[in-house]
C-alpha cells in the first residue's frame, strides 16, 4: 500500500500545539470583542498565511464585524526576506472612519506590516491597530509593535497553521519549527 508523504517528519518541533491556539485565539478574540463593542470594526486580513487564524480569530470575535483582505508579498520560496514588497490585492472596503484591525500570521522584520499599516492609514480610518498570531521580536528591522499578539516566538523558521515554506505546510494544525535540512538541501 502507499503512504502518503508524511509532513510531520519535517518538523524538528512543535512550537504551539493546537490546544494552545485555540484557547489562546479565544482569549485574544474576548479581549477584541471587548475593546471593539459598539464600534463595528473592519478585520483585514493580510493573505495568504492568516486564513487559519483569520477563520479562528473571526470565531471567537462576538461582536459585530466585517472582513476584508489584502494581498502584499515580502519574500518567495525561501526563508529570508528579499526586500521586495509587491502589493497584488487590495481591500474592498472604504474604510474612511472605520475601525481597522489588521489580522496577520507573523510579524517578524516588521516590513510587511508597517507597509501594510501606512497604506490603510493614508485613507482616514478612525484607527489602525495590528493583531498578529505569532511575533519574532529577534527578526524585527524596522520599529513596530503589535497591539495584540498571540505567542512571542523564539527565532527559528516556523511553518503550519498558515505559515509555508514555498507555500507548502500551511496546512499543519499547528506551529512548527521546519528541520533545516528540509530548506538546505
Ligand atoms: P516581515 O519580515 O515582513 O514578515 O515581518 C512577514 C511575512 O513574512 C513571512 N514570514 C514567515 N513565514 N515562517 C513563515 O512561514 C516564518 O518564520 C516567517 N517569518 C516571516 C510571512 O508570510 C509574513 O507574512
Ligand atoms: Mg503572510
Amino acid at each position: 500500500m502507499m503512504h502518503p508523504y508524511d509532513m510531520h517528519q519535517d518538523i524538528e518541533r512543535i512550537l504551539v500545539s493546537e490546544t494552545e491556539l485555540r484557547r489562546r485565539i479565544e482569549e485574544v478574540g474576548g479581549r477584541l470583542s471587548r475593546d471593539y463593542a459598539g464600534k463595528r470594526p473592519i478585520f483585514v486580513g493580510v493573505l495568504k498565511g492568516v486564513v487559519p487564524f483569520f477563520a479562528a480569530m473571526a470565531r471567537a470575535v462576538q461582536i459585530p464585524c466585517q472582513w476584508d483582505f489584502l494581498s502584499v508579498t515580502s519574500f518567495e520560496g525561501g526563508t529570508e526576506s528579499t526586500g521586495q514588497l509587491t502589493f497584488r490585492k487590495d481591500i474592498d472596503h472604504d474604510i474612511a472612519g472605520r475601525h481597522v484591525v489588521i489580522l496577520e500570521d507573523i510579524l517578524d522584520s516588521g516590513r510587511t506590516l508597517k507597509f501594510v499599516k501606512e497604506l490603510l492609514e493614508r485613507r482616514h480610518p478612525a484607527s489602525v491597530r495590528i493583531c498578529t498570531l505569532l511575533d519574532k521580536p529577534a527578526g524585527r528591522t524596522v520599529e513596530l509593535e503589535a497591539d495584540y499578539v498571540c505567542f512571542t516566538i523564539p527565532k527559528a523558521f516556523v511553518v503550519g497553521f498558515g505559515l509555508d515554506y514555498d507555500d507548502y505546510y500551511r496546512n499543519l494544525p499547528y506551529v512548527g519549527v521546519l528541520k533545516p535540512q528540509v530548506y538546505q538541501d
